[in-house]
């Protein structure tokens, strides 16, 4: 009988709060008129996710080096207009290397177009190999692309932000940013430090109304992941193959809805889900629901990597056995 009450009152307390979570989760940001910027909007992941919000009504600012590449998105993003008031800009700069540029580029914008209220730090690459084969150049290249160059945009954005008491910061991480794999000591050391920077920033600007996400693609179908797979040493590719490739207009669609809502967290699919409760921490939730998601599953899902692990082992030993039986060279694919 005791047992009785004592589940239906867990029951009801759990009913409350999946009632209560609308009510403690932001108000979801409206794009019609908005402006967004987005850096490494010239391709990829970060074009899509210009389209998709061109889609919905923003104005866009497209942020990467290469004008010409810039060019030729700004025309593939203006097709999707809705309205002839819509602008794309674009600005040429190198988001990773002098603060005082890149806080010239966001003044620019926010005097053409008004202030930012979305800003989407897409620009970043991936370089895979072993340890011992990767350039010590590029561990210092990739935490700059991929790290600093997502500090300074935010940076310049935030105090805006902040006096608005409007706006949404999204980061690009990555699944080789919640686990590290073989190939990516380079890369996935970038990718963890997002998170790093997104927790403690979320802390401080939510009383502001201003509401972070830090997405984890898997491997999407885009330019940069072609050019990184020209390189990737066999383990690597054949743990990439243990799941499927997204498409940069799935990943797109997935990162603006929940930059939309405010979700500190957007993952895609079943692994991505996965990772992502597994790998919570004390990193904030945005509704109640998600939360006790995370506290129901973690054991299990923990089992579930487990296995993972598991099979990435085998991977490697594998390849290692049959290296050393043909001679074959110990470096890439
Ligand atoms: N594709 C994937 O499988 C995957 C998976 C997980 C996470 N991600 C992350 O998602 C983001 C986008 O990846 P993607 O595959 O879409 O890349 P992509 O196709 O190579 O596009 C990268 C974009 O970033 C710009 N960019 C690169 N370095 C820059 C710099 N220093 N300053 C300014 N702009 C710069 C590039 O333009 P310019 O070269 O002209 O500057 C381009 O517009 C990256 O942060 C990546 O790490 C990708």
């Amino acid at each position: 009988m005791l047992l009785l009450i004592a589940g239906t009152c867990l029951v009801a307390f759990v009913l409350l709060l999946y009632m209560l979570s609308p009510l403690i989760s932001p108000k979801p940001l409206a794009l019609p008129g908005a402006h967004v910027v987005v850096t490494g909007g010239s391709s990829g992941i970060g074009k899509c996710i210009a389209i998709e919000c061109y889609k919905q009504g923003a104005f866009i600012t497209l942020v990467a080096r290469n004008e010409e590449r810039l060019l030729q998105a700004k025309k593939e993003i203006e097709k999707h207009s809705i309205n002839d008031k819509q602008v794309v800009l674009c600005i040429s700069v190198d988001v990773s290397q002098d603060y005082s540029q890149v806080e010239n580029v966001i003044k620019q914008a926010q005097e053409k177009l008004g202030p930012v209220d979305m800003l989407i730090n897409c620009a970043g690459m991936s370089v895979s190999g072993k340890f011992e084969d990767v350039e010590v150049s590029t561990f210092e290249k990739l935490m700059s692309i991929n790290y600093l160059g997502s500090v300074y945009p935010s940076r310049a954005v935030i105090t805006t932000m902040k006096e608005r008491r409007v706006g949404r910061i999204v980061f690009l991480s990555s699944q080789a940013g919640q686990v590290g794999l073989f190939g990516y000591t380079a890369y996935s050391p970038s990718k963890f430090a997002i998170k790093g920077l997104a927790e403690a920033l979320q802390m401080e600007v939510k009383p502001y109304n201003v509401y972070v996400t830090v997405a984890y693609p898997p491997d999407t179908d885009t330019p940069g992941f072609a050019e990184e797979n020209k390189t990737k040493p066999l383990e690597t590719r054949l743990i990439s193959e243990t799941t499927s490739i997204c498409t940069p207009e799935q990943v797109a669609k997935q990162i603006v809805k929940d930059a939309i809502q405010g979700n500190f967290n957007s993952s895609i699919g079943s692994d991505g889900y996965m990772l992502s409760s597994l790998t919570c921490g004390m990193s904030p939730v945005t509704s109640i629901t998600e939360g006790l998601q995370q506290v129901v599953t973690m054991g299990l899902f923990r089992m579930i990597s487990l296995f993972y692990l598991g099979s990435f082992d085998n991977i490697i030993r594998r390849c290692m056995i049959e290296r050393t039986k043909y001679g074959t060279a110990d470096k890439t694919a």
